[in-house]
């Protein structure tokens, strides 16, 4: 590099470093904001901090800075709240103020900069998209329509384990079979779909494409390149290859389901389903050809429901199911409920689910021991806006340790054990529906989570049945299921996928 390049370079790096120490010290003189930890300009605490936060860092954090902390990294100023009263404030009381969501560099390109509805800004374009999903699937109405599909899957589960000699010896890994279970639960609604088994060439090419989206979206390791802004170019290949798959992603939704309800609605062979429900899509294009809104935003809908409804909900019932295996007292308790209640022979169906707390607490407890989104997804106030006197800097990024409130010792009675008795017990007017601020597992407000029927009621069905015809075991020589944690962007999964063993059960 010839020496007069090099003198610019300095003094131009030189400048940049001064004028960002004496903006951060005047605007931190300017707002009052809420404490944290040292943060140094442009790189703000990352180097001290690096990429790999998550709800158990934030509880630690809290310990220190308080329920109301800020982190500023890189360029992004992320705030968290530890407590049921600021959560109370952000989600309900100013619910306005902090109801828009931040997106990351990833994310942004999965979601066209918010054209979607999970991470599209509060306003106008959200309310619109949330008002055409819900017709078609956050309605009572739904879950009363497609229970019996739901059940008709659990039952095909059942079959499926029963037929494979494996499943009572060495062992399988049940959460296959769960996925292409609740992909049908899914695309039932979405598409009048149904996959015909775990090889169907469309299941395969459809699981594998979301997985590789959701092993890209859920790594920490890019988070260097959305906070610092600088260190962006390292990350070029990262993007490419997000831009790439959400290309082939997006393609494959219209090539092979979207076209396919335009098809059928043109020739007007099934313009409606049975009983009368339209499928998810046909809503979708109605009101697309009412101008309402546009083909990208129908393809963006389809992408939020192969995450937010799928995704979550085979998480949910995998960490339910270790939890099951290695409390084998708690599972023998859910047995004998399901043996009692239901009459003899009877297999559980949608609404036999409320005849059995039992069940209900030990689907509660999954979920607040291991809560699948435990700092909910990122809210975001778009404004400058303030909690209990501090100044929240504008597009801060939120996060509500939900999973903090449902397992802190100051409020629950030995959190760290799984112990479904709790909510029939000294939690028994706990609901999952956020009636109590310190269980929030789908967030509540806004924009809390509109499938909760629909996957309270995959779960209950699901496990239920599991539980009634099979003994679950972990495999041989093994005497737990490792349930390390895999923390991602917003989501706890199970770091492995376990190996099972279902004995059926006799019933002489
Ligand atoms: C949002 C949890 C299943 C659709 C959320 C949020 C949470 C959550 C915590 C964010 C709330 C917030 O930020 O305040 C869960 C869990 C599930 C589950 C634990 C399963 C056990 C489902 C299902 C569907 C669904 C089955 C669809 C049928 C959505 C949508 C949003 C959302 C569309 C975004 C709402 C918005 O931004 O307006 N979910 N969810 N979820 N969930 Fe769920």
């Amino acid at each position: 590099m010839d020496l007069i390049l090099l003198q610019k370079t300095l003094v131009g790096l030189f400048t940049a470093i001064a004028s960002a120490v004496i903006i951060s010290k005047l605007r931190r003189k300017r707002l009052n904001l809420p404490p944290g930890p040292f943060s140094l300009p442009l790189v703000g605490s990352w180097l001290q901090i690096g990429n790999n936060l998550d709800h158990h860092d934030f509880k630690n954090y809290a310990k220190k800075f308080g329920d109301l902390f800020l982190l500023r990294m890189g360029t992004r100023n992320i705030a968290v709240i530890s407590s049921k009263d600021l959560a109370k404030e952000v989600l309900l009381t100013q619910g306005k103020e902090f109801g828009s969501r931040s997106r990351n560099i990833v994310f942004d390109i999965f979601t066209g900069k918010g054209q979607d509805m999970v991470f599209s800004e509060y306003g106008e374009h959200w309310r619109k998209m949330r008002r055409i999903v819900t017709v078609p699937f956050f309605t009572n109405k739904v879950v009363q329509h497609y229970r019996a599909d739901w059940e008709a899957e659990a039952v095909a589960v059942v079959d499926d384990v029963r037929n494979n000699p494996a499943a009572a010896t060495e062992g399988i890994v049940l959460r296959h079979r769960l996925e292409l279970m609740v992909y049908n639960n899914v695309y039932k609604i979405m598409c009048d779909k149904r996959f015909q088994g775990m090889d169907d060439p469309l299941f395969v090419k459809l699981k594998s494409i979301n997985g590789e989206r959701s092993r890209l979206g859920q790594s920490l390791e890019y988070n260097f390149g959305d906070f610092v802004p600088f260190l962006r170019p390292f990350l070029r290949r990262y993007l490419e290859i997000c831009r790439e798959v959400t290309g082939r992603r997006l393609n494959l939704y219209k090539d092979s389901f979207i076209d396919e309800r335009k098809e059928i609605a043109s020739t007007r062979e099934t313009e409606i389903n049975n009983n009368g429900l339209k499928c998810g899509v046909d809503h979708f294009l109605e009101a697309q050809q009412k101008g309402e809104i546009n083909e990208n935003h129908v393809l963006y809908i389809v992408e939020n429901m192969n995450v937010a409804a799928i995704e979550t909900t085979v998480w949910a019932l995998e960490w339910t199911i270790a939890e099951l295996i290695n409390n084998p007292k708690i599972q023998t308790k859910l047995r004998t409920e399901l043996d009692t209640v239901l009459c003899p022979g009877h297999q559980i169906t949608e609404p036999d689910a409320q005849k059995l707390p039992y069940l209900q607490a030990v689907i509660k407890e999954s979920l607040r021991l291991r809560m699948i989104v435990p700092c909910l997804v990122p809210h975001m106030n778009v404004h400058q806006a303030n909690l209990q006197g501090y100044d929240i800097p504008p597009e801060c990024r939120i996060y509500v340790n939900a999973w903090w409130l449902a397992n802190d010792p100051a409020h629950w009675k030995r959190p760290e054990e799984f112990r479904p008795e709790r909510f029939l017990e000294e939690e028994a007017n706990i609901e999952a529906n956020g009636n109590d601020m310190k269980y929030i597992p789908f967030g509540v407000g806004r924009r809390s989570c509109p499938g909760i029927s629909m996957a309270l009621s995959i779960l209950g069905i699901t496990l239920g049945r599991l539980v009634q015809n099979f003994e679950l075991l972990p495999p041989p020589g093994q005497e737990k299921i490792d349930t390390t944690e895999n923390n991602g962007q917003f989501a706890t999964r199970m770091r492995y996928h376990a190996i099972i063993v279902l004995k059926q059960r006799s019933f002489d």
